[in-house]
């Protein structure tokens, strides 16, 4: 997601410590704390945050971690949150990458990948979300019986998803082509743009054994 670096977003965010976490702050120990909580789900690539702070209204009994590389993105997710504080919420802003040796083995439930961006080009591949060595990474950080919940708009990405899975530690659970949302799902910026364009919505879920 690309969106136009503005001051109010650097402000907001250098304003928000509380919420927003960085490469700097890792070692914060609200943060360190955060990922000792039971009950944790991550969201990569939470985008402008619909989907991971109605998650984190509707059920406070979960603790949701967020992570987005756009830090436009994250401020425009903060902003949404307004005053109200979201005790089981928290937000980094980081690409993936650079976040998954600072977290433990096998702490969290669920992992949700939501329209991750396609990558087209095949020397592109391997910055793909469900590329097979972020696939690696996710197994070691879910607990035994979590999942991988990916949505996507995207059919080639889709297919190419599939295969990655397929070649996984991973079990397949489940492979929606036309998915509608479930009740206890949330939409996303991107999915609610793309269902109203009559684009079909494809679902994978993978469960670590
Ligand atoms: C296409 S947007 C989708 C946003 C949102 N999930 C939605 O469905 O509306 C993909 C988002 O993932 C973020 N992203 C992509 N690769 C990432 C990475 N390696 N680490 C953190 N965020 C990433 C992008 O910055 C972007 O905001």
């Amino acid at each position: 997601m690309r969106l136009k670096h503005r001051p109010w977003g650097d402000e907001f965010v250098k304003a928000h410590p509380e919420l927003i976490k960085n490469r700097y702050t890792l070692e914060d120990s609200d943060f360190l704390d955060f990922l000792k909580r039971d009950n944790l789900e991550l969201e990569i690539g939470v985008g402008r945050g619909d989907f991971i702070i109605n998650k984190a209204k509707k059920h406070p009994e979960v603790n949701y971690l967020g992570i987005e590389k756009s830090m436009m993105a994250l401020a425009i997710t903060g902003k949404k949150i307004g005053e109200e504080h979201l005790e089981n919420l928290l937000l980094v802003n980081i690409d993936v990458s650079y976040l998954f040796e600072r977290l433990p083995d096998a702490i969290f439930n669920r992992i949700y990948l939501n329209f991750s961006d396609p990558w087209p080009k095949k020397r592109q591949h391997k910055r793909r979300l469900t590329y097979p060595s972020y696939l690696e990474a996710y197994f070691r950080l879910l607990k035994s019986g979590g999942e991988v919940i990916f949505k996507t708009d995207n059919d080639v990405l889709f297919a190419d998803s599939k295969e990655y899975f397929a070649s996984s530690k991973f079990s397949v659970i489940s492979i929606d082509e036309d998915y509608q949302l479930a009740m206890d799902d949330e939409e996303t910026e991107y999915e609610h743009k793309f269902r109203a364009l009559g684009v079909k919505i494809k679902r994978l879920v993978a469960r670590k054994d």
